[in-house]
């Protein structure tokens, strides 16, 4: 049985079972209190001399923090248990008398980060990783009352798209590789067949800025549709987010609590999201004391202070187009500024989405390439998308843990990522 389905009274003096880890053990005379995790839940369970046999009793003694376990026992109602319930053992297996744990009260976050294959355990990893697999669960949800198809692009790739300055070169046979910055090049081949296209896939950045929100690797959602414009795509989003915000409220209370997050301020993401042109954001920077030029380019520092004070998200939208690689498409009005968007998180979390309006006529990308002074021909299968019936369509790229840091109120990224890689880290 699962702990968590033992803790109701139905099961009261009828006979359970439990197997899991030990996460606290004392011992009292004839007496071992144990507590005992598993993936659901934690229950106290008592060994008592006399009721399981003398060398079940020797075993259960020497139970350390880890040792795995299986008991049998009657349940009951015991106010004083962690959980509200205990198992009385009358049957106790040990797996494995588990070594010193090496985790101890106050480590630093390096040390943790060091043992994250062990950290894993704890209650805090535990309740985090299942936070996000219900964003991941909340996003194929949403995406699938939308119609939107779900696609798997390639993760080595030849070419660039968010700048050179990011790119992981590998060896390939005697060629040059990348990993994939973004697959939002691969969704725009996908999105002439099925229209609405997404991936949840890993997207890489040889990233060395240390900050609270870059790694190296991260799970990327992106999206792409056909006949969308900037402005809706946005209304997507904002309908995305909630979404996924409101999932979390409903499936994650516990976890919530666990991580100590002040579920009222996920409660307030609610429409409408501020929408703000980049100028007026530029503006908002000022008046908070931040040094800006007009075409400044917002890092982690300048939106943490934007954002700081905000009680939901902010859509930024059609920034100077000198700011922003090559695809985004330029207002038609207003050729100094691109048809595109970020969404900054609130309370100073910042850029979770960057999106927007593709070029989507030929020329124009060719002599957009030309004036960033890339080749056309780098990009040959990607121009050749425009050649035969291209259409209008916008897409967005949001960092999956970039949102739940924010959702579950966390001081920094790699506290959401099991195995979180940056330039100083590849293990465990
Ligand atoms: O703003 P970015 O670079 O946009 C793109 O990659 C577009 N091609 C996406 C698209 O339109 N399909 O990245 C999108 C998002 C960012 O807003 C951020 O949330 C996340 O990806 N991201 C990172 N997350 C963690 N660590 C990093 N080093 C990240 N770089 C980007
Ligand atoms: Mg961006």
């Amino acid at each position: 049985m699962h702990i968590r389905d033992i803790l109701n009274d139905s099961h009261i003096d009828s006979t359970v079972n439990a197997r899991g880890w030990v996460y606290r053990a004392r011992e009292s005379g004839r007496l071992v209190f144990m507590v005992v995790r598993d993936s659901t839940g934690i229950i106290q369970v008592v060994v008592e001399k006399g009721v399981v046999s003398p060398d079940e009793f020797e075993l259960a003694k020497r139970a350390t923090i880890e040792t795995s376990i299986e008991v049998e026992g009657k349940c009951s109602k015991e106010q004083k248990a962690i959980t509200g319930y205990e198992i009385h053992a009358t049957k106790i297996r040990v797996y494995q008398i588990a070594e010193n744990f090496p985790i101890t009260k106050d480590k630093s976050d390096e040390f943790l980060l060091d043992i994250r294959h062990l950290w894993l355990r704890s209650r805090e990893m535990t309740a985090i990783m299942k936070m996000r697999e219900t964003v991941l669960d909340s996003i194929r949800g949403f995406m699938k009352e939308r119609d939107y198809y779900e696609v798997q692009p390639p993760m080595f790739v030849g070419g660039m798209v968010e700048g050179g300055s990011t790119l992981f070169e590998v060896p390939y046979f005697g060629e040059k590789a990348y990993l994939t910055q973004s697959s939002q090049f691969y969704l725009e081949a996908f999105m002439f067949s099925l229209e609405n296209v997404y991936t949840i896939s890993p997207s890489f950045r040889a990233e060395k800025s240390r900050t609270r929100r870059h790694v190296t690797e991260f799970t990327h959602y992106e999206a792409e549709a056909a006949w969308v414009n900037n402005q809706q795509m946005m209304d997507i989003e904002e309908d995305m987010i909630i979404y996924i915000a409101q999932s979390l409220l409903t499936t994650n209370k516990e976890e919530l609590e666990v991580v100590k997050r002040d579920v009222n301020k996920v409660k307030t993401v609610e429409k409408p999201f501020y929408r703000y042109r980049y100028e007026k954001v530029i503006e908002i920077g000022r008046q908070k004391g931040l040094q800006l030029s007009d075409a400044a380019d917002l890092g982690e520092k300048e939106e943490r202070t934007i954002t700081q004070d905000f009680d939901k998200p902010m859509f930024v939208y059609n920034f100077p187009t000198l700011l922003k690689p090559f695809y985004h498409r330029p207002d038609p009005e207003d050729p100094a500024h691109v048809l595109n968007h970020d969404v900054l998180a609130p309370e100073g979390y910042g850029e979770v989405i960057g999106g927007g309006e593709r070029i989507w006529n030929k020329d124009e990308l060719i002599s957009r390439m030309k004036s960033e002074n890339l080749n056309p021909e780098d990009y040959q299968w990607y121009v050749d998308l425009r050649s035969y019936g291209s259409v209008p369509h916008s897409g967005f790229g949001l960092g999956v843990d970039r949102l739940l840091t924010w959702l579950a109120g966390l001081d920094h990224i790699n506290k959401v990522i099991p195995f979180p890689r940056t330039m100083r880290r590849l293990k465990p």
